[in-house]
């Protein structure tokens, strides 16, 4: 590989951006190929950030001038773009969920494990400062044994209804997020128990889907897991994380975009709302998930979240919406 590791980007839209901003941030990074059947946002992209313009994925795959492709195309083009990667023989981070359905994910799952390149699935969360800094405590046994895990996440409003459509339903389109977070603290989880309900949202109930679930979970130590998760929250995006265990708690609050408060006589003032959504929250998550990406490309070591993870988070995300459907608890045991 060259000094300079080069970056293809397929997709340039919301998270597209993103990582064409992250590899820009990245030194020994460079964007050389740039891709998007609108080429439009292709240009647009390659204008900031540089890159060669095309409009075909295949182009990316073929053009000999890329180490490293960032896929961030929509959910249904991931298993196939996933698939060229491997037979181009070019490392692939590839944005959650690698699909929908967990049948064309396992078409690819012997051809994933046994392939010659690094696949990283793009949950960034592992790579939020906070989030992973509790994990590394609870790994390191600052917290004794680990006991209880409680993950709260809320977004600010609901995406539309078109948008709601298509998601593949809050399991699988939001909480995905949160089954990778459990999973990041007790990759062995052997039983999913989860409850839906519609007390906001009318267009929402209509597309056959829930705005607000609760997720238990428990782990082949016992360790029990909760996700609270809501399609809306008055006072911004609401991420919260809380390890519990034998020797104490770590908790992770909101980050707020400033600490700021105001003192007078009549009262004090809280700080401004929460960051305003995944794009601002996560921003420094981002940036690190493809540093790390990149270094583990250079070494040749690999840390993170792989497509067995991504397959791991559908298979208890199907389970959730099973559960949630019958009114029973769900073995995933042995499953992930
Ligand atoms: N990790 C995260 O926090 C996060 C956040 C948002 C979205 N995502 C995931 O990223 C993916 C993209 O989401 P988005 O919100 O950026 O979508 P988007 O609609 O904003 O952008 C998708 C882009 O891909 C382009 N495109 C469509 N088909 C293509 C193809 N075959 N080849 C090349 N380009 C193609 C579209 O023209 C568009 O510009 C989804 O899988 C989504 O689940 C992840």
């Amino acid at each position: 590989m060259s000094e300079i590791v080069r970056v293809g980007l397929i997709g340039t839209g919301r998270i597209g951006q993103v990582h064409a901003l992250s590899v820009a941030n990245t030194s020994g990074a460079e964007l050389t190929v740039v891709c998007d059947t609108f080429v439009d946002g292709a240009n647009a992209v390659a204008a900031l950030y540089g890159g060669r313009v095309v409009t075909d994925p295949a182009d990316v795959f073929a053009s000999g001038e890329v180490d490293l492709v960032i896929v961030a195309s929509p959910t249904s083009t991931h298993v196939d773009l996933i698939n060229q990667a491997i037979d181009a023989g070019i490392h692939v981070l590839c944005e959650k969920p690698i699909d929908l359905d967990i049948d064309r994910v396992d078409s690819l799952r012997a051809k994933a494990a046994a392939a010659d390149i690094h696949i990283a699935l793009g949950f960034n969360r592992r790579f939020d400062p906070n989030f992973a800094g509790i994990n590394a405590r609870v790994a390191a046994g600052e917290l004794g044994t680990l006991e209880q895990l409680i993950i709260i996440s809320r977004d600010p409003a609901p995406a539309p209804q078109s948008y709601i459509a298509v998601s593949g339903g809050i399991f699988r389109d939001m909480t995905i997020h949160d089954f990778d977070m459990a999973r990041f603290f007790v990759p062995d989880i052997v039983e999913v128990t989860a409850t839906g309900s519609n007390v906001f949202s009318d267009y929402i109930k209509e597309e056959g889907d829930f705005d607000s679930v609760l997720v238990q979970m428990k782990g082949r130590g016992g360790e029990l897991i909760s996700i609270v998760n809501s399609r809306h929250s008055s006072f911004g995006y609401d991420q919260r994380l809380e390890a519990f265990g034998s020797d104490g708690m770590l908790y992770a609050h909101n980050v707020a975009p400033n600490t700021v408060a105001k003192y007078s006589a009549a009262g004090v003032e809280d700080r401004t709302p929460y960051m305003e959504f995944f794009l601002e929250r996560y921003a420094t998550a981002y940036q690190q998930e493809l540093a790390v990406f990149i270094d583990g490309v250079r070494t040749g070591t690999m840390t993170n979240p792989t497509f067995e993870d991504g397959r791991a988070a559908l298979v208890l995300a199907n389970a959730a919406l099973e559960s949630a459907t019958t009114g029973r608890s769900v073995s995933v045991d042995g499953k992930l």
